[in-house]
C-alpha cells in the first residue's frame, strides 16, 4: 500500500513523477503558496508532507494525525519546530549539499556587486549621470588579496571560501560552532572567535543556520567591531541579524555596505529603511535559485521523503531528529 503524501508546492515534473511512483500525491495546484488555512484542510490523511518555507509547529501537527515525515526544498530548516516535531515522532529532512556551490556563487556576486558598487554605478550609466573626467566618484573597493571572513562554515561556507581563496587570492578567517581541520589545512584557513574575525575580515559573509542561538547574531555591538571599510553579506536567514543596527551601521558609515539575499521579513517591504540605501545591494532569497539546482534539490527531498516513509533511514534527517 503506498503511502499518502501532501505537496504544498510547486514542484519539477521529474520529482512529481517519482512522488507518484511511490505515493499518493494530493498536491496544492494554486497559484502562489498554498494560505495557512487550505494547507491545515489538505493535511487529514498525509503520512508525509512535501514542502518549503511552511511552519510546521503544534497547530499544523494538530491538523495533520496521521503525518510521520516532512521534507523541505531548503537546506535551512527554520520551518520546523523541532521539540513539537520531536514530541510526536516526526521525521524532518532538509537538502544540504547539492545547493553549496549555487550559493557560493551567489555570494561572490553579493560581495563583487558591493565592492565595486556594480548595481550602482549600472544605474548610474542607464540614467545617463556619466560624464567625462568622472573618477572619485566612481571608486570602490578591492576585493582581490583581501581577508574574508566566514561565520558559519558549513558546506556553503566552504564553497565561498574556496573561490575567495584560489579565485581572488583572498586570505580566509573563519568562525564555527566548531573547528575544521581540513578546511583550515585545504584553505589555510584561520580559526577565529567572532569578535575577533569581525575586527579583521574585510569581508563578513554570514551563513550560520537560524536556530534560538543565532538569532539576532549580528547587531550593534558587532558592527561596531567592523572595519569602517567592511562590507557585510548575508545568505543565511534575514532574523540572524538586528536589521535596525545593520541600517545604523550603514546610514553612519560605520561599515561601507552590504549585500544581502534574505531579510527577516520576506518578501520585503518596499519601504523597508535598508531599500533606500545606496550602499545596499538586495535580491529576493534567490541563493540556490537556478534552474538545475532547484531541481535537483526536489528530487532529494522527493527521495528523502520516500525512503523516510518507507521505514528507511534517509540520508538527510535533520540532526535534531534524529
Ligand atoms: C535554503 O535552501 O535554505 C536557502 O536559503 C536557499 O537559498
Amino acid at each position: 500500500m503506498k503511502p499518502t503524501i501532501f505537496v504544498a508546492r510547486h514542484i519539477p515534473d521529474e520529482a512529481k513523477a517519482y512522488l507518484k511512483e511511490h505515493c499518493l500525491v494530493d498536491k496544492w495546484e494554486g497559484g502562489g503558496p498554498i494560505p495557512r488555512e487550505r494547507l491545515l484542510e489538505r493535511l487529514g490523511e498525509a503520512e508525509g508532507l512535501l514542502t518549503s518555507s511552511v511552519e510546521i509547529n503544534a497547530e499544523l501537527l494538530a491538523h495533520a494525525p496521521r503525518l510521520r515525515a516532512v521534507s523541505t526544498i531548503s537546506v535551512g530548516y527554520n520551518n520546523f519546530d523541532l521539540a513539537a516535531m520531536k514530541a510526536r515522532g516526526i521525521i524532518g529532512m532538509n537538502t544540504p549539499e547539492v545547493l553549496d556551490e549555487t550559493v557560493a556563487d551567489l555570494i561572490m556576486g553579493l560581495i563583487l556587486s558591493t565592492a565595486r558598487r556594480i548595481p550602482e554605478l549600472d544605474r548610474y550609466v542607464k540614467e545617463g549621470r556619466w560624464r567625462r573626467g568622472d573618477d572619485e566618484v566612481l571608486f570602490g573597493l578591492d576585493v582581490h588579496h583581501k581577508k574574508l571572513g566566514i561565520v558559519g562554515m558549513g558546506g556553503i561556507g566552504e564553497a565561498v571560501a574556496r573561490r575567495g581563496k584560489f579565485g581572488f587570492g583572498m586570505s580566509v578567517l573563519y568562525h564555527n560552532r566548531h573547528r575544521k581541520p581540513e578546511a583550515e589545512a585545504a584553505l589555510d584557513a584561520v580559526y577565529l572567535s567572532l569578535p575577533e574575525l569581525l575586527r579583521e575580515a574585510d569581508f563578513v559573509v554570514l551563513m550560520t543556520p537560524l536556530t534560538p542561538e543565532t538569532k539576532g547574531l549580528i547587531g550593534a555591538a558587532e558592527f561596531a567591531l567592523m572595519k569602517k571599510t567592511a562590507i557585510f553579506i548575508n545568505a543565511s536567514r534575514g532574523a540572524a541579524v538586528d536589521e535596525s543596527a545593520l541600517f545604523e551601521a550603514l546610514n553612519s558609515g560605520r561599515i561601507y555596505g552590504a549585500g544581502l539575499d534574505v531579510f527577516e521579513h520576506e518578501p520585503v517591504a518596499a519601504d523597508h529603511p535598508l531599500l533606500s540605501m545606496p550602499n545596499v545591494v538586495t535580491l529576493p532569497h534567490i541563493g540556490s535559485a537556478t534552474e538545475s539546482t532547484r531541481n535537483q534539490m526536489a528530487m532529494v527531498a522527493a527521495q528523502n521523503l520516500v525512503l523516510a516513509l518507507k521505514g528507511q533511514t534517509p540520508p538527510n534527517i535533520v540532526k535534531e531528529l534524529k
